[in-house]
């Protein structure tokens, strides 16, 4: 499937489910990923600083649960799946470059070509010794390397990008994960905690409108890309949290009854009810007894979990069980 059949397809079966579902990882083309470097850096979306500090504080430590289950002297792969602008990952780059006999190899995997590229020559820069060899593709991708390549493996997955799954496939895509790995291979998975649901959901509506916009731009896609006419003006960006489920989403409200049409479907005509929305994406949070049991469900083992003091954010190391 080329990339067009498969973003139009993916907007066939979405609109075709109640309610109408678009997915997020359709976010990130240039624009979305230039849009996503500005969330990070809002004071409201505190996920990627809290992580940042806790790389900052406790990545020595981090690194050596990464490597504790390999000798010093064997090689290492280090495989990110979604590393974006690699800011917090390069911490721990660094730390590793800096271990005396450690040879090591960095592949990031990312679905954004331009977010991959400026990672890439951004190492180049910062880090020139350190071979890196990036994958612009989907998680999927992620796993066919893990397959083939001999060293051992670091799998990081930062971020909270797993609250993106809904719940019923957070285990099953971890499992997938683990399968390729050894006992002495690690994983480094990144949870955003539950929290004050205040402060949650301020984090997806920001005063400045940086999130409004990054969920719009999916639309703005869909018309680059498929030829579909929605207009923007009458399409509302709507955050809601459960604070029982840890459930955060985002969704695209229709501001009135409106027909869109998609050219790459042939001029389909898709219905919207006034005030009808559209789900765009999970960003669920968690508690930790929800990460042990997940990691049990996944076959795996928790190792060690590192939080910052607050106790928002969690970046725990697994090992196959
Ligand atoms: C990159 C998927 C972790 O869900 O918090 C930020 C994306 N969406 N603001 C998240 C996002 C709206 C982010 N992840």
């Amino acid at each position: 499937m080329t990339e067009q059949t498969s973003l139009a397809h993916n907007l066939a079966v979405g609109f075709a489910q109640t309610p109408k579902t678009l997915s997020s990882k359709y976010f990130y083309d240039a624009e979305g990923s230039r849009l996503f470097q500005q969330i990070m850096a809002l004071p409201e979306y505190y996920p990627t600083r809290t992580e940042l500090s806790i790389f900052q504080t406790q990545g020595a430590a981090i690194v050596q649960a990464l490597r504790a289950g390999t000798m010093a002297s064997q090689p290492l792969a280090v495989v990110e799946l979604g590393a974006g602008d690699g800011l917090k990952t390069k911490i721990l780059l660094r730390e590793l470059v800096a271990q005396p006999a450690a040879s090591f190899t960095y592949v990031p995997v990312d679905i954004s070509p331009t977010a991959l590229d400026e990672l890439v020559a951004s190492l180049r820069q910062e880090l020139p010794a350190l071979p890196t060899e990036p994958l612009a593709a989907e998680y999927t991708a992620a796993l066919t390397t893990l397959a083939q390549r001999p060293e051992a493996k670091a799998v990081l997955f930062l971020g909270s990008n797993i609250g993106n799954f809904p719940p019923a496939e957070q285990a099953a895509f971890l499992q997938a994960l683990a399968a390729p790995l050894t006992p002495a291979d690690r994983l480094l998975v990144g949870f955003d905690l539950r929290k004050d649901p205040r402060r949650i959901r301020a984090a997806y509506d920001d005063a400045q409108g940086v999130t409004a916009e990054f969920n719009l731009n999916l639309l703005r896609r869909f018309n680059a890309e498929l030829g579909a006419d929605f207009q923007l003006e009458h399409w509302q960006h709507y955050p809601d949290y459960d604070p029982s489920t840890g459930a955060m989403r985002s969704w695209l409200v229709s501001r009135r009854a409106q027909t869109v049409r998609v050219g790459a479907l042939g001029g389909q005509a898709f219905e919207f009810a006034a005030w009808e929305a559209i789900h765009t994406e999970n960003s669920f949070k968690f508690t930790l007894l929800q990460i042990e049991q997940l990691a049990q469900a996944a076959g795996l083992r928790v190792v060690e979990v590192f939080q910052d003091p607050a106790q928002d954010f969690a970046d725990v190391v697994l090992a196959v069980a």
